[in-house]
This record gives structure tokens, sequence and C-alpha cells, in this order.
């Protein structure tokens, strides 16, 4: 995996989250990079090292398929090469990010996330109310062949009434303002595969 993003790709994105705060931009990475993630991913569900997501954050986390019925696990670094190129990829967009918008961002936490057949995940803010660190969502789609029809679509409120469907399609990549946009995964017919992630600033007032 190159360890980057093309200066292309970083220019489009840039360009979109300074005039709108939100990007989509496809064939983000190449075929084989995708599928060896998606590969990875698969691999970890099989050995069972998916967990049901839960919802908030420490002392207030709640298991409810109610409102997100995805399976994920934290990626860290270390645990597979294909992981760890990724996170160079991010790594190298966080600095790009800092240099040309100043948004300071610290680190970046990310997750495998599947969801089965039937799933999806309700309508919410990606900023917790008790931690207002998640300065900027990105999230990585590894499905080939990704159809309308299979539902699963990422629907993103822009503001003003108006809204936009995403299709989970491998290479899609989509990068918006953590606290600006609500959205939701409308149910997936088939298994649907991502990173997601958030680039964080260092907490006021807080240790870390
Ligand atoms: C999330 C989320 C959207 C998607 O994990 O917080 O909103 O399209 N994911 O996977
Ligand atoms: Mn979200």
């Amino acid at each position: 995996m190159p360890a980057a993003f093309s200066p292309d790709l970083l220019d489009a994105l840039i360009d979109d989250l300074a005039r709108q705060g939100w990007s989509q931009q496809r064939h983000a990475l190449s075929a084989a990079q995708i599928a060896a993630l998606a590969d990875e991913c698969r691999a970890r569900h099989a050995r069972g090292e998916l967990q049901h997501a839960t919802i908030g954050r420490a002392a207030t986390q709640t298991l409810d398929a109610q409102v997100r019925g995805d399976h994920i696990q934290w990626l860290e670094r270390g645990r597979s090469t294909v992981t760890d190129a990724y996170l160079e990829v991010l790594d190298n967009l966080r600095e790009t990010l800092n240099r040309t918008l100043y948004l300071g961002l610290e680190d970046y936490e990310s997750h495998f996330a599947l969801y089965p057949p039937g799933s999806f995940y309700h309508r919410h803010l990606d900023r917790f109310r008790d931690d207002d660190r998640r300065m900027v969502t990105t999230i990585l789609y590894l499905n080939e062949d990704w159809r309308a029809e299979d539902g699963g679509a990422l629907q993103l409120e822009l503001g003003e009434g108006r809204s936009t469907r995403i299709l989970p399609e491998a290479g899609t990549l989509v990068v918006f303002m953590a606290g600006d946009f609500p959205h939701e995964v409308l149910l997936a017919q088939r298994e649907r595969l991502s990173i997601t992630g958030w680039f964080r600033r260092r907490g006021v007032g807080m240790l870390g």
C-alpha cells in the first residue's frame, strides 16, 4: 500500500471539507488493497474477534441492537501488515489536514465494522456528549459490487433539510466534521464491511 492517498484525492478532499464540511471520494485505494483489508476483517470475524458494538462511552456504554447492529474490532498497531499500512495512510491524512486546515488533530482511533444482513445504525452524531475530542470522521467501505438494492447506504444529513445517500462500495472514502452531520446506516440486506475512524484533538481540561 502506498504511504498516502494520491495528491489529487487529497486536494479534492481538502477542498470539499473547507467548502462544505464533508467529502466523498471513490477509488481511494486500489481494488487489491481494499480486498486485502476486507479479507483481514472477515478472517478476524471468523476467529470471533469482532464484538457487538456498544453505544456511548465507558460508564455510559450500553448494548442495544435496536440502535446499532454492527460488530466491531478496534485497530491496534502491530496486528497485521495491511491494517498497519492503512493506519500509516490515515496518519498522513491527519498531517495533511493539520497543515492545510489547521485542525490540530492529535491522533486517530478506528475500528473494523461488520453489519450482518438485517442490521442498521440509527440516526446519530459521532461526538459524545461527555467527550468532544472527535473532530473528523472517516469511513472506508470494503464491499465489492454493492448495488442500491443491497440497502446499507450511509444517509448523511447536510442541513436545511437536504441529505445524501452514499453506497458502501469498495474503495469509497467518506470524511466529515464529526459534530456537524447527523447520519444513519440504512438496513443492509447483505454483509457490509467498513473501517470507521475518528481524528481527535486533545481534550480541554482532561488527561490524555
Ligand atoms: C459509525 C457510523 C457509518 C457507516 O460507525 O459511527 O456512523 O456508513 N458508520 O458505516
Ligand atoms: Mn457514526
